[in-house]
């Protein structure tokens, strides 16, 4: 029977990978999933960082590998690692992604652009490229992308973040069709501005703008968007797939 609510039990001895684990919302979802006694593949780009963070999680059963989500073998690689170390893979998080200086669209650097693409959604499609066939060679798995609220709405001088994001949640309506007789669910979340490193270089008064922006007036932390992810991970949401939740403070309401 599909449970009621989300059963946090049923994540023990299940296989996670997460991409950005090293930090923000990455990072507060490897812990916690490790909490629930989930085995972990993470993935990062700063190895130095990742090893630190690995280094919290306790008895964890844990693989840190660096992984770099534009280059496609990066990613071949650590799932492939992953999958022959713990045996499968149940489930998947891919939160890696960067924000870059804005810039209007009519000035907006070429190679700027070409990383923002690479990492918020070449690096989306690379890890759903190996993530489904491993969950698929054991049945299924549930997989959720970190979009974001500039999935639905564009920011001014953001247009390559705005493109990728919207991007994403295009990229995980096709994998969720493709894949939904599969047992492969796939799913997006749109956070709105939340406190982690990301937003480090925003001046204490940028930040209160853009809680402003938010109807209830604050900034979200990774968990509240790690709570939405979990859920969407679980068997609670089994007839969820190609969906995005909010997880925005009310932004997306307005
Ligand atoms: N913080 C926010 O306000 C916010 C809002 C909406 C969506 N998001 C999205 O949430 C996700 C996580 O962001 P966060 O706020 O936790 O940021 P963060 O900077 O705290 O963490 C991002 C992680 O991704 C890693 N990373 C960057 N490029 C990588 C690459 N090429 N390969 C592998 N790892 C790479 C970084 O090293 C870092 O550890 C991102 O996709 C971001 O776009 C964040």
């Amino acid at each position: 029977m599909t449970p009621f609510l989300f059963d946090p039990a049923a994540f023990a001895g299940k296989v996670a990978f997460v991409s950005g684990a090293a930090s923000g919302i990455g990072a507060a979802t490897a812990r916690r999933l490790a909490d629930l006694g989930a085995s972990l593949i993470l993935a990062d780009r700063d190895r130095p960082r990742l090893d630190k963070f690995a280094a919290t999680l306790g008895k964890a059963e844990v693989l840190a590998l660096e992984t770099d989500v534009t280059a496609f073998s990066s990613v071949a690689e650590t799932i492939a690692r992953g999958v022959d170390h713990f045996g499968g893979l149940d489930l998947a998080v891919n939160s890696a992604g960067i924000d870059l200086p804005r810039c209007q669209t009519g000035d907006y650097p070429a190679e700027q652009w070409d990383r923002v693409i690479a990492v918020n959604l070449t690096g989306v499609f690379h890890a759903l490229r190996h993530q489904i066939p491993a969950m698929l060679a054991q049945g299924g798995g549930a997989i959720v992308n970190v979009a974001s609220i500039m999935g639905f709405r564009a920011f001014a001088g953001q247009p390559a973040y705005t493109a990728a994001k919207h991007g994403v949640i295009g990229l995980t309506k096709a994998a969720a069709l493709d894949h939904a007789t599969q047992g492969v669910r796939v799913n997006a979340v749109a956070p709105g501005f939340v406190e982690t490193p990301l937003l480090s270089h925003l001046s204490d008064e940028k930040k209160k703008a853009a809680a402003a922006l938010h109807p209830m007036d604050r900034l979200g932390q990774p968990d509240e968007v790690t709570s939405v992810i979990l859920f969407l991970l679980s068997d609670a949401a089994s007839f969820v797939t190609g969906a995005c939740y909010e997880a925005d403070g009310g932004y997306l309401a307005k």
